[in-house]
């Protein structure tokens, strides 16, 4: 079987980008974590995936003068590492219809919400405040518009009399940490299926 390349894509801490290294040692599993990316060079996690044994690159948003040259230079990075799904991971940069359009339907990511359900930050506090009954995270397509796009999984959890916004960060944490590795399975496993012709050198047009 061959194993879908992936980069990760990060801002930060991490977690989620550990859970996905961490689905990827099983050798059934359709994509491997071949590289990690983060904008900021203070990030947690890129010391994390090295720890991991994975590749990981700071690409520095703020030295770049706009986002056209940022983009320009991380599309380079991910073509040269023969990279095929890009998976955002506490990412904190909105990209370009540009960059979306260049990985569309190979870019995910995970937002800690039921789309469409509390696009944008502070999804915790806002369910709190709304009183919602449950609340939880979603893996989604990329589309143009920020937390947009075909949904692909998501996990439910209940709000909990005394609930605060860290008490219910952490619930659906756990929750994010088992959803975003199947949930990248399922893409790279659906893109296995697109190409499984070429196993058999049949070529379609
Ligand atoms: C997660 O809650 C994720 O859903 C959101 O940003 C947070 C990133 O956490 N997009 P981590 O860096 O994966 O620990």
């Amino acid at each position: 079987m061959q194993r879908r390349r992936v980069a990760v894509l990060i801002s930060g801490r991490g977690s989620n980008m550990a859970s996905l290294i961490e689905a990827a040692r099983a050798p059934a599993y359709p994509a491997e974590i071949a590289l990690v990316v983060s904008n900021r060079s203070d990030a947690e996690g890129v010391k994390r995936a090295r720890d991991a044994g994975v590749t990981a690159i700071v690409i520095a948003s703020r030295d770049y003068s706009d986002r056209l040259a940022f983009e320009t230079e991380l599309t380079r990075t991910l073509e040269t590492a023969g990279i095929e799904i890009v998976c955002l991971a506490g990412f904190m940069r909105i990209l370009s219809p540009t960059f979306v359009r260049r990985w569309y339907d190979r870019l995910i990511n995970i937002h800690p919400s039921l789309l469409p359900a509390f696009k944008g930050l502070d999804t915790h506090a806002r369910a709190l405040a709304e009183g919602v009954a449950e609340h939880g995270c979603t893996v989604h397509y990329v589309r143009e518009g920020v937390d947009d796009g075909p949904i692909i999984a998501q996990a439910r959890v209940p709000i909990l009399p005394g609930d605060t916004p860290e008490t219910l960060t952490a619930r659906v944490l756990i929750e994010e940490h088992k959803l975003y590795p199947v949930a990248l399975a399922r893409v790279a496993a659906a893109m296995q299926a697109e190409h499984s012709h070429e196993r058999f050198g049949i070529k379609l047009s």
